[in-house]
């Protein structure tokens, strides 16, 4: 096809072409408007829900198959409370207390040990629902979690698909803790505003 054509044709063909796209792509975006109110009644005009979940968090640390992984370690001799320590998780989360009961999504994000005095983590993670018709929507939780409270509450600051607009909190008990291996299932309630 390009028989006869020389190198330097063929280089300015090329070239004008992809100059053209960016000139279409450009003229395209003349009127494009960046930022624009909307009526909030597009959103309010629907009836707010208040949800309520209850289920079980899997915090696997031991096995060939964590959970949880630890991605930063302090220097072993700043405190008791591993302050500076950073897990990463995808948390499997069940209906039941027991990881084989069946499965309604997966915690993912991180927490972080935020306190020097006593065990106190940051927790911030999605809740991804793969439940029903909660399937592919988040749940977003970020707050503190000093894990040997009996009962933490955390926000909940946000979620996606059938939570835009959220707002609300969780409440965490623990439900079993192996000191040892420092395996947890830790149950949550979740009381949510939603539209
Ligand atoms: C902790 O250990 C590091 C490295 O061994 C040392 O440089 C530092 O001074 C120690 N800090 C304390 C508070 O002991
Ligand atoms: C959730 O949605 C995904 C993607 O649409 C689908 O592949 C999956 O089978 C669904 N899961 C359940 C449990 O319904």
């Amino acid at each position: 096809m390009a028989e006869g054509l020389s190198p330097f044709i063929i280089f300015s063909l090329l070239i004008s072409s992809a100059l053209s796209v960016i000139l279409v792509t450009a003229d395209n975006y003349k009127d494009h408007v960046f930022g624009r109110s909307l009526d909030p009644k597009l959103i309010v005009s629907k009836k707010q829900k208040l949800s309520h979940f209850r289920f079980y968090w899997h915090d696997i640390l031991s096995g060939p198959k964590p959970t949880a992984v630890n991605i930063v370690r302090p220097p072993s001799n700043t405190s008791a409370s591993s302050f500076g320590f950073v897990a990463m998780i995808d948390d499997p989360i069940t209906i039941g207390p027991e990881l084989s009961s069946k499965l309604v999504g997966r915690a993912q994000g991180f927490y972080a040990s935020a306190s020097q005095r006593e065990v106190s983590l940051l927790m911030s993670m999605n809740f991804a629902f793969i439940e029903g018709k909660y399937n592919g929507s988040t749940i977003t939780v970020l707050g503190r979690n000093p894990v040997f409270h009996t009962v933490r509450e955390m926000p909940v600051i946000g979620g996606s698909g059938l939570f835009r607009f959220a707002r609300g909190y969780v409440q965490a008990r623990t439900h079993k803790f192996d000191i040892k291996s420092g395996d947890a299932t830790v149950e949550y309630n979740i009381y949510v505003l939603h539209y």
